[in-house]
């Protein structure tokens, strides 16, 4: 049985068409309800990588970001924005300012997937963009180029939080054994984060999720053998998904 081989390598990869109030609101022309852009803010975006957009999604644990849905259009936020964790799958829209280097008029809106580390042997002025207090963006390159030319380097942006467009419903990754359960949330609408995770075995009560890393949250729970359900609130799109319960895996994690 597919289930069985997959619960054999310890992975589940789980799609739902759940949001369906999210993508059928987007599909019109619509925000998510829920979830408003921001005030616009300043900071500074750098790129790193080729054209490819460099696929892995790094510290938020996205796995590669083509297979996750993710696309090229992604970033690596500095610790300020990446908020240890919880800025991973936030959506940001930015535009290049100031610099000679600016593609006039244009816009891009980056995914969050990846944090861009300090480096304290680099000035925070000078190479070490990433540092603390900093608000930074290490763009993938593809997206970088969308608002402004590679010569530049660095270029001051302004940007602000937009709601992340998605399609094809929430998908859940699972890992873990029969004591212990670890999920990464991802394809998440409206406001793209996640702030909290519930899980339910068929024997069990709601169960609340720690977070562990990244978008990935975690229940030390004897869940092995039952059927689980799943719900969770992402940051700003609360009201949207109060009422939603998922029901969310049917094979048995062993
Ligand atoms: C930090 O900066 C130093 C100096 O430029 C460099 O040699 C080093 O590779 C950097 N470390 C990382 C992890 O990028």
């Amino acid at each position: 049985m597919v289930m069985g081989s997959l619960v054999h390598s310890w992975i589940l990869v789980i799609f739902f068409l759940v949001f369906s109030c999210i993508r059928e609101a987007t599909s019109a022309g619509y925000a998510p309800a829920g979830f408003r852009p921001s005030a616009w803010s300043n900071a500074h975006a750098t790129f790193y990588g080729d054209d490819s957009g460099n696929g892995m999604g790094g510290a938020c644990g996205y796995g590669n970001v083509f297979s996750t849905g993710y696309g090229a259009n992604t970033a690596a936020l500095s610790t300020v924005l990446f908020k240890n964790g919880y800025g991973c799958g936030q959506c940001f829209q930015l535009q290049c300012t100031t610099s000679k280097w600016c593609t006039k008029g244009a816009f891009i809106t980056i995914t969050a997937t990846n944090l861009c580390p300090p480096n304290w042997s680099q000035d925070s002025n000078n190479g070490g963009w990433c540092n603390p207090p900093r608000t930074h963006f290490d763009m993938s390159r593809a997206a970088f180029t969308k608002i402004a030319q590679m010569q530049a380097g660095i270029v001051p942006v302004s940007f602000r939080r937009v709601p992340c467009i998605r399609t094809g419903g929430l998908r859940f990754n699972f890992q873990g054994n029969g004591y212990w359960l670890l999920v990464y949330v991802m394809n998440v609408g409206g406001g793209g984060d996640v702030s909290s995770m519930w899980v339910k075995g068929t024997k069990t009560g709601w169960i609340s999720m720690s977070h562990n890393w990244g978008v990935a949250y975690q229940a030390f729970a004897t869940l092995g053998g039952q059927a689980l359900l799943s719900k969770s609130l992402p940051t700003l799109t609360m009201k949207l998904l109060s009422h939603t319960t998922l029901p969310l895996l049917t094979g048995k994690l062993e």
